[in-house]
């Protein structure tokens, strides 16, 4: 399949985990892949792999947001996927002030101020396709990850709410709310909890957790003109695990 051939593609994220996989799949796909990542060494090698550019841009700093979007938007923007997202783990009392906040900046305003410096290139082309990367976690959250979770509801709503207002635009939003998917994110978390892929895998009625590539392929989905009519969903893509 060429779903993607003569279109460009934003993948904030793009150089690890979920996002490579997905900048992988567009561009596997014939899309101009813009790799999105203060991971400089990790985005630029990708990018000479797989044909695209890589952008040392941090998503908590709106002027490099806006700054980043100028510099590209002449060569057309068909595809914003938002899928950068940190976690910082914890209740209420185990969280600082500048855990919630940086959360919050990663997680949700940098999709703000993303949408606000795309949305109107996509406007003038007469559509294009936003997929946003939520968690199963803002939907039925788990336990001890007040301010991850509370962001990813809010990518959720994000989400809903931008789809209503832009679809006489023609631009489709949509989200994806992914389960466990193996990451350097998860192995992170296993690192720390001491708990193993296979007690992962046991935890998930399909009996393993999800590879990237896969969440890579729905996203694809989400962003080519297969899917027309989806607008304002959020596809959870868990292996029928509902919460952790
Ligand atoms: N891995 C999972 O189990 C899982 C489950 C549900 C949802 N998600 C979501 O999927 C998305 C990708 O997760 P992942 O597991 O691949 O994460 P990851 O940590 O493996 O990769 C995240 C990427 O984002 C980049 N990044 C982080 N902060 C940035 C910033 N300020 N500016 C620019 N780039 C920045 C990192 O350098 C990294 O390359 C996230 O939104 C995450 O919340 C992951």
């Amino acid at each position: 399949m060429q779903r993607f051939q003569g279109k460009t593609a934003i993948v904030t994220g793009g150089a690890g985990g979920i996002g490579e996989a997905i900048c992988r799949r567009l561009a596997s796909e014939g899309a101009l892949v813009r790799i999105l990542d203060t991971a400089k060494a990790a985005g630029d090698a990708l990018a000479a792999e797989i044909g695209g550019t890589a952008h040392d841009v941090d998503l908590t700093d709106p002027q490099a947001i806006h700054a980043f979007v100028d510099q590209i938007a002449g060569d057309g923007i068909d595809i914003l996927c938002n899928n950068a997202g940190l976690m910082r783990r914890g209740p209420l009392m185990e969280l600082t002030p500048a855990d919630w906040r940086l959360s919050f900046a990663v997680n949700i305003d940098a999709l703000f101020h993303m949408c606000q410096a795309v949305v109107p290139v996509m406007q003038r082309q007469g559509g294009g396709a936003i997929v946003n990367t939520a968690s199963q976690w803002g939907l039925h959250p788990a336990p001890d990850h007040l301010a991850y979770n509370t962001t990813k509801a809010a990518v959720v709503a994000f989400t809903k709410n931008l789809a209503r207002d832009y679809a006489p635009d023609k631009i489709r939003v949509n989200g994806i709310a992914p389960g466990e998917v193996r990451t350097p994110m998860l192995e992170s978390n296993l690192a720390r909890s001491g708990r193993s892929i296979e007690d992962l895998n046991r935890l998930v009625p399909y009996g393993r957790i999800g590879e990237a590539a896969e969440i890579a392929a729905l996203v694809a989905f989400l962003a080519s003109d297969e899917a027309g009519y989806l607008c304002g969903s959020v596809v959870e893509i868990t292996g029928a695990q509902a919460v952790a």
